[in-house]
């Protein structure tokens, strides 16, 4: 007899399907959300995030936008700028995400995440205007890898940032931003860009896995 998998492996795999399904509408919905789950661990964990909390914060990034799958496609992808009506309608994802999400029995910070994560820290967001620290910490924090993240991808009608104009464009939109975390977040992006900038002026003195590889009998 096989044996019965538990809760949590369960969710495992229904997360995994989610982003398969997400991947099958729009490969760029998928690699958005995997992006922006890496940036959001490595933000929580700076901040100092409960690390029992962790798991669920990852999942919460990685649905965040879980509600784009049950809007029309032309919109989701339309080349040209949006209709103040389509606009409106794009917004509504992130009541359709918590909507979809709230049955399934996951870690309520998991809906609140993917409910708030359009909320600017000046109350000028949406679903809810929330502001402050009324927003739940994950939203803020999805807030900021969310925006990063999207400027830095390429879409179909526009071109990537680079990562320099993103963090300008991120300052100049502050008012959206938590600012402690956006602090924080611009740190792990600067030491990124310098660890990058190290590496690549580094001469090679370790030999390579293939190196080693090729050399032995
Ligand atoms: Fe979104």
């Amino acid at each position: 007899m096989t044996k019965s998998k538990s809760k949590t492996e369960l969710l495992d795999e229904l997360i995994l399907f989610l982003g398969k399904l997400a991947n099958l509408r729009d490969p760029y919905i998928s690699d958005h959300a995997t992006h922006v789950r890496d940036l959001s661990v490595r933000l929580a964990v700076r901040v100092n995030f409960p690390s029992r909390k962790i798991k669920a914060l990852s999942h919460a990034a990685l649905l965040h936008d879980i509600g784009k799958l049950v809007l029309p496609e032309q919109i989701i992808n339309k080349p040209s700028r949006l209709t103040e009506a389509e606009y409106l309608m794009v917004q509504q994802h992130t009541v359709l995400g918590y909507k979809l999400i709230s049955p399934l029995e996951m870690d309520a910070m998991i809906g609140g995440a993917i409910l708030s994560h359009h909320e600017n820290f000046d109350g000028s967001g949406y679903p809810h205007g929330l502001g402050g620290e009324a927003i739940p910490l994950e939203a803020r924090i999805v807030r900021i890898t969310d925006f990063y993240d999207a400027l830095i991808c390429q879409r179909p009608y526009r071109e990537a940032f680079t990562a320099g104009a993103a963090l300008d464009l991120l300052l100049k939109n502050r008012h959206c931003f938590d600012p402690a975390l956006l602090e924080d977040f611009l740190h792990i992006q600067a030491e990124e860009r310098r660890l990058s900038r190290e590496i690549r002026r580094r001469p090679m003195t370790t030999k390579t896995s293939s190196q080693i590889l090729c050399e032995m009998p």
